[in-house]
């Protein structure tokens, strides 16, 4: 790990306290990879040219953002240049889940940013890091939901308004972290629109990057105009430690009818709880649901941008 920083580095405006905050505050930070080749238009159209269909999600949202109006498609035979000026024209978005995966280049720049951030955070060091990049059309919205992992959304064009709530209930509440961690499902948390006024709100554009605490609520509202974004997730021990409290708790409450109120991640409860939710992990009732895949219910439609074909049943 390198512990001199390069000549060019990814974050252009660190400076000293952002390193003693980092993962305490929501807070924005300025970089530089919305003028990196790996995000031009050119390389992101081949990275979807070459882009396996069970790694990426092809969602069309309904007019009210609601989650049961989406609907899940495939870009079919469209090029990755038609497949972005298609998402500018419509109401889809798509997620690359996992691009170091397909592409090494990316793991090469994902492994880069890492380096820098324990070059800036002694100590900050990292497992299961991985890279989403997320294209989706103007005035696409993400619903109010909270991560597991750390997080960080990178903006690369077009512009968005990201809204991060507070990790107090009724925000957040254990339940809800725990629901994620056992089932999987993010965006089923109860949302009210007078949470807002307690959001700090950031108007992102490219070059800027948000970190906010571990599992903060959040939701994000795309201006009108196309947006290309990428996140990063990543495990530190602590997270890890702290992943593996909420599974347990988790068990406790549905299966046992406890109300655990201790998230302690160090010590004799810490390690009773480590091998409980190790330990019940695979019985049925417990064990992750692994969303089914869905059939696609369209195609974009290689005639005209933007436009749906639908699949017959
Ligand atoms: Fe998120």
């Amino acid at each position: 790990m390198p512990h001199t920083l390069s000549a060019d580095p990814i974050f252009t405006d660190w400076r000293a306290e952002t390193g003693r905050v980092w993962g305490g505050v929501a807070q924005r930070l300025r970089h530089r990879l919305h003028e990196h080749p790996l995000f031009s238009n050119e390389a992101l159209a081949q990275l979807i040219d070459i882009y396996p269909r069970r790694h990426y999600s092809l969602v069309q949202w309904g007019e009210h953002g609601q989650r049961s109006a989406w609907r899940e498609g495939e870009i079919g035979d469209l090029t990755g240049a038609q497949v972005i000026e298609a998402i500018g024209a419509s109401r889809v978005w798509i997620n690359l889940r996992n691009a170091p995966m397909v592409d090494p280049r990316y793991r090469t720049l994902l492994d880069e940013i890492f380096d820098e951030l324990a070059t800036r955070m002694p100590g900050f060091d990292t497992v299961n890091r991985t890279m989403g990049i997320l294209i989706s059309s103007p005035k696409s919205r993400t619903l109010y939901h909270c991560d597991l992992p750390g997080q960080s959304l990178w903006q690369i064009r077009g512009r968005k308004r990201v809204f991060v709530y507070p990790t107090t209930a009724p925000f957040l509440r254990p339940e809800h972290v725990e629901g994620i961690a056992l089932r999987g499902v993010e965006v089923d948390m109860p949302y009210e629109s007078w949470y807002d006024e307690h959001a700090q709100i950031f108007d992102i554009e490219p070059g800027d990057m948000l970190h906010w605490p571990l599992n903060a609520p959040h939701r994000v509202d795309n201006f009108d105009c196309l947006n290309v974004s990428m996140t990063l997730e990543y495990f530190t021990d602590e997270i890890r430690r702290s992943h593996m409290v909420t599974r347990a708790n988790g068990i406790l409450r549905t299966q046992f009818g406890l109300a655990p109120r201790s998230h302690v991640t160090h010590g004799a409860g810490f390690w009773m709880k480590a091998a409980l939710q190790k330990g019940l992990r695979n019985l049925p009732a417990v064990r992750g649901m692994d969303r089914p895949r869905k059939r696609p219910d369209f195609r974009l439609d290689p005639t005209k941008p933007g436009a749906i074909a639908e699949i017959a049943a």
